[in-house]
């Protein structure tokens, strides 16, 4: 390798578009292919002053001082590919950015590195894609050169979106598809937050089996790394799979009910009455080449195996790939064991070897993130190698160990790590057995936290997905913990590894990985402060659904609460099960579902919905009161909805029973804002409406003089004529005696500004 420079430096990577496809059209004279093209490109780069810095596949990857002379070099060197006679065309995407990656031994690293190549990934063969930084550095380029602005795109493993530039020049293709960014294709795949690494066989594999076989699982224990390897995989068959690629995490359901909607909801299926939801999914991938990706199908084995059997004979065109600590042992599977990553052997490999194992490479770029000044050096790098043997090349374990260099000199952690597996084995050569190594770093890496540190940790594990700082403050202060300190707790086990923090989005989210979650589970309950912790859980989505609901038809607030209620969906359903399993909860978990329906019922959660609130008015049989009523009415709806017109006749009829017995005077709240109640209460009848069993009763109501007087909260009143008018709805009951029953009891007040209500 020349010498490398040091610095701001600009990083251009090439790669040929479509290699596989000529290799297999070109055969033998590929080869040559292959060579020209570096040729080319490499004149072009070293006239610029570039310098390789490494061979990729079919790519290469060069550093120049200056980001102009970078610029310059791609361009003349795509203009030198264009000239060039090629027995077909050949085409080479770049991608350039500017940054101060790491110099190591073997070349450059960080995030900077990640960033060229996924701009490069990004681009089409003929393309020259750069950063922001790069063209913000590239100045004074002659007139023919213009930078046209694409706008921000969402790269893979990259933590927030990148703004990219295509450079035009003569002779220069200017025409492309959109960019192959996770923009472009439908797919719901997590971000990610940090860089990926290695597994380069792995993905290689996973492509080819599902070539031919419709069902790849990967298996292994915790913080192997099954997780992020379906991620990537599934990242890099984005092209293949344009009608969609849809993640589904399993791992946080609590019921094997859910499946079947949870796949429904995330391949964006929304329910219809009469027709299963099994059926509806089915009819939505039939006929289109998607890949669905299972996440923690160990959780919920059998239904989602069986599922998945049905999908996949059913949909011929459908991929899945599913993780899982075992297979699911069904007809088209193939299992894939999810390897750990490869680690040296501390006493024989030479240092400047040690970045070709995966491992090492994984603990570099994490301990590189904790600390900027970390590097590897010919001191410190038998203790790195060591860690990494000794836990097994195992991601998690090698990222909780990496995150301490901040703290800890490398050869400190490897001791420390060295006498707790000693104590495990007896001896320091003997290894612990792999589904041990995690446990025993997760160990280690709590003893190390402080008081505080522990409590906030223990107390996250309520929040299945994930928390906010408002929740996490509410539920995880108390004694140790200071209120007011718990973000600089949250920040502090960040650093630690121990949480990984979402502040992408306008609103920070924190999120214990699923392997943590359990560990951390068994420390609160050791710690005997769980039911205290879900309490308070609990309590702190009563309040937020409680202010969130009436929101829900007022137009713009709409939006943001409905958004707000979906991304706390699986902490909801986590509290609503709690609140069914624990004696003693009913009646808050009645309140929390009576407080959900309506996001059930817009959000297309019918079956899962009805589900909650059948069996909280199951667990509350006898009590007579408005709550329940509503209830009722919610599971009418969404029984109705479902096509289920005899339970949804029932359910109504229950809950008129308890509307009957309560004043009416308590039935016509009065309404402040005439206004927005109009908007709100017609939002549900024209909902109905739509499914077209309502138009009779559904006009009524608009034409009949239903008034409310001074001031107060309308919700009341519209969640009220919701019910009556879910009850009019169903086709057994006569209209007539529905509005002598329900509304005129509710009607007869006039406004003190007489407006007609509806
Ligand atoms: N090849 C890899 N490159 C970078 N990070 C990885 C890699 N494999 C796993 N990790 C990281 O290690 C941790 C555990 O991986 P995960 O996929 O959650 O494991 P599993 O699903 O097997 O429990 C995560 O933080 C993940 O991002
Ligand atoms: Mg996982």
């Amino acid at each position: 390798m020349a010498n490398l420079a040091t610095g701001t430096v600009t990083l251009v990577f090439t790669d040929i578009e479509g290699s596989t496809r000529l290799l297999r059209e070109l055969g033998g004279r590929y080869e040559q292919v292959l060579e020209d093209q570096r040729r080319l490109i490499r004149a072009a780069f070293g006239a610029r002053n570039g310098s390789e810095v490494d061979t990729a596949g079919d790519g290469l990857f060069y550093a120049f001082p200056r980001a102009r002379e970078a610029l310059l070099a791609a361009v003349e060197g795509q203009q030198a590919l264009g000239r060039h006679d090629w027995p077909l065309p050949v085409r080479v995407r770049m991608g350039l950015h500017t940054g101060e990656p790491m110099s190591s031994a073997t070349g450059f690293v960080g995030l900077d590195v990640h960033r060229a190549s996924r701009i490069c990934a990004a681009a089409h063969g003929g393309q020259i894609l750069v950063s922001q930084t790069t063209r913000d550095l590239a100045s004074d380029l002659p007139g023919e050169i213009v930078v046209l602005d694409l706008g921000e795109h969402t790269l893979k493993d990259l933590p927030a979106p990148e703004h990219l530039f295509q450079v035009l020049a003569p002779d220069l293709l200017r025409e492309f598809p959109p960019l192959r960014s996770l923009d472009s294709r439908p797919n719901n795949l997590p971000r990610q937050l940090t860089t990926f690494v290695g597994r380069e066989r792995e993905i290689g594999d996973a492509k080819r089996i599902l070539a031919s076989a419709p069902l790849l699982t990967l298996t292994g224990p915790g913080g192997v790394g099954k997780t992020r390897l379906a991620i990537e995989i599934a990242g890099e068959l984005l092209d293949e799979f344009d009608e969609g690629i849809w993640f589904v995490d399993l791992g946080v359901l609590t019921d094997p009910d859910f499946v079947v909607p949870a796949i429904a909801s995330a391949i964006g299926v929304m329910p219809a009455p009469g027709q299963p939801i099994l059926e509806r999914v089915i009819d939505h991938l039939r006929g289109r080449r998607v890949l669905m990706v299972f996440d923690n199908c160990e959780h919920l084995l059998d239904p989602t195996a069986r599922t998945v059997d049905t999908l996949l004979r059913s949909c011929r065109l459908l991929r899945v790939v599913a993780t899982s600590r075992e297979g699911l042992a069904i007809a088209g599977e193939t299992v894939r064991p999810v390897p750990s990553l490869s680690v040296p052997d501390p006493e024989t490999a030479a240092p400047d070897e040690l970045s070709q194992y995966e491992s090492i490479r994984l603990f570099l770029e994490r301990a590189m993130a904790a600390s900027s000044e970390f590097r590897i050096t010919d001191r410190n790098a038998a203790a790195i190698a060591q860690i990494c043997r000794r836990l097994d090349g195992v991601p998690l374990a090698l990222e909780l160990a990496a995150a301490r260099v901040r703290a800890l000199p490398v050869e400190q952690i490897a001791a420390r790590l060295d006498d707790r597996f000693r104590l495990l084995t007896g001896s320091s050569r003997i290894s612990v057995p792999r589904h041990q190594t995690l446990r025993q770093t997760i160990d280690w890496s709590h003893d190390l936290l402080g008081e505080d540190e522990r409590a906030v940790f223990r107390r996250l594990a309520v929040f299945v997905g994930g928390a906010s700082l408002e929740a996490a403050e509410a539920v995880c202060a108390g004694p140790p913990v200071d209120p007011d300190t718990v973000l600089d707790v949250l920040s502090r086990l960040v650093d630690k590894s121990l949480l990984v923090a979402d502040t992408e989005e306008n609103e920070a989210r924190y999120r214990q990985l699923e392997t943590v979650r359990q560990y951390a589970r068994d420390r609160l309950v050791e710690s005997g402060e769980a039911r205290d912790t879900l309490s308070r859980q609990r309590d702190w989505y009563v309040a937020m659904v409680a202010q969130a609901e009436p929101e829900f038809f007022r137009g713009v607030e709409s939006g943001a609460s409905l958004g707000r209620l979906d991304r706390e969906h699986d902490n909801l359903r986590a509290v609503l099960q709690w609140s069914l399993d624990e004696p003693g909860q009913e009646r808050q978990g009645l309140q929390l579902a009576a407080g959900l329906w309506r996001f059930w019922e817009i959000h297309g959660h019918l079956s899962e919905g009805r589900a909650w609130l059948e069996h909280f008015l199951n667990v509350t049989e006898g009590e007579v009161s408005a709550l329940r009523a509503d209830v009722y009415t919610g599971a009418g709806i969404l029984a109705f909805m479902l096509g289920d017109q005899a339970a949804a006749s029932v359910l109504h009829e229950r809950s008129l029973e308890l509307h009957r017995g309560r004043d009416p005077g308590q039935i016509a709240e009065p309404a402040a804002d005439l206004q927005a109640l109009q908007v709100e209460a017609l939002g549900p009848i024209e909902l109905i409406g739509s499914s077209g069993h309502v138009t009779e009763v559904g006009q009524r109501p608009r034409n009949t003089p239903l008034v409310a007087d001074g001031p107060g909260d309308g919700q009341g009143l519209v969640q009220e004529l919701c019910g009556l008018f879910g009850f009019a709805l169903t086709p057994e009951h006569d209209s007539q005696a529905v509005e002598r029953e329900c509304l005129a009891p509710a009607v007869p007040r006039r406004s003190k500004r007489g407006d007609p209500l509806l």
